[in-house]
């Protein structure tokens, strides 16, 4: 039997449009975690609240994902949260953002142990909620995460998702993987893996290698590849129409977008990162005529052809 797979939360990625079209095409996603809502001077971002709006996601299971670092902020994120109908909420303790990490959100809060106590204790007041954690091994050593378990393992916290790699590392780097069977050794947690997962084989191997995990996390092979999670839980590295799916996957993210964005410019602006990590396979020469459209119309014509081209291909 195949782990559950979660698809990650990216900022500026996974956002609603791409969540419900990505969950109409593909199978395999157990659910959707939204990328992270905070709460800036004014309050809470609307466009955030957009996201996670249950109407704004039919038919996508959507685990909506917090950032904050003092517990005023978690109740107000929580409150508001929950006003939009949701009991089970992650909060963030991974992101490496220095201008957030600074004032100690994400992963900037994983060195200062009672500064997280001080922030997730108050969820004990919430006694219907299920709270899960994304985070990192620590922001500057491996060794933060495990002096933090034994305080997770206090609080209302029913999962942990580990991205087995440092805050100051950011993106670079290989996820650093006995730091990670530390990690589970120690952990009484139901754990989740999450750090490049770009393939079947990569997947299946965590699984052997930790089998006591309850869930894989991808995020960046999921947009690169996105019937991965499907090949994966099916057991099968051929999928059917993996490239038709792709191009009807890019037809209906295009189509929101072209509904609710003003203009060609913020269109194929938006279109360009739906582009970043897609189908690294793909010709470059045709990829870069898609992202060097000057309009909708060359755009349209770039991807219809750079899909042809990978239909032939595939
Ligand atoms: C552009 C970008 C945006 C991200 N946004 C979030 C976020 O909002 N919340 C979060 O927990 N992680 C966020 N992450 C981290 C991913 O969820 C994930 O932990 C990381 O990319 C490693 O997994 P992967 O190798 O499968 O992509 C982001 C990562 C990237 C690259």
């Amino acid at each position: 039997m195949s782990l559950p797979v979660y698809f990650a939360p990216l900022q500026g990625y996974t956002d609603a449009v791409y969540r419900c079209a990505h969950a109409s095409l593909f199978g395999g996603v157990e659910a959707y975690y939204t990328p992270f809502v905070r709460i800036e001077k004014d309050g809470f971002r609307r466009k955030d609240l957009r996201d996670i709006a249950p109407e704004n996601n039919p038919g996508v299971t959507v685990v909506p994902q917090l950032i904050a670092s003092l517990p005023d902020e978690l109740h107000r994120l929580v409150d508001g949260i929950a006003s939009c109908g949701y009991r089970r909420i992650d909060i963030n303790l991974g992101c490496p953002f220095p201008i957030l990490a600074r004032r100690h959100k994400g992963s900037g809060i994983l060195p200062y142990p009672e500064e997280v106590e001080r922030l997730l204790r108050p969820l004990e007041e919430y006694d219907e909620f299920v709270f899960s954690v994304k985070m990192r091994l620590g922001w500057e050593s491996p060794d933060e995460s495990l002096r933090l378990l034994p305080l997770l393992e206090s609080l209302p916290i029913r999962q942990i998702t580990l991205h087995a790699r440092l805050g100051r590392q950011q993106y670079k780097g290989v996820p650093d993987m006995e730091a990670f069977a530390r990690f589970y050794e120690a952990c009484h947690l139901p754990l989740i893996y999450n750090g490049d997962l770009v393939t079947v084989d990569d997947m299946v191997s965590v699984e052997r290698r930790f089998p006591r995990l309850v869930g894989l996390m991808a995020g960046r092979g999921l947009l690169a590849v996105p019937w991965l999670a499907e090949a994966y839980v099916g057991k099968d590295a051929e999928v059917e129409n993996g490239y038709e799916r792709v191009a009807r996957l890019h037809e209906k993210v295009f189509e929101c977008y072209q509904a609710v964005l003003q203009g060609p410019h913020q269109l194929l602006a938006r279109m360009a990162s739906f582009w970043e990590y897609l189908l690294p396979e793909a010709d470059r020469r045709l990829k870069k005529r898609v992202l060097k459209a000057h309009d909708e119309r060359e755009y349209v014509d770039a991807v219809r052809i750079l899909f042809l081209s990978m239909q032939e291909k595939g």
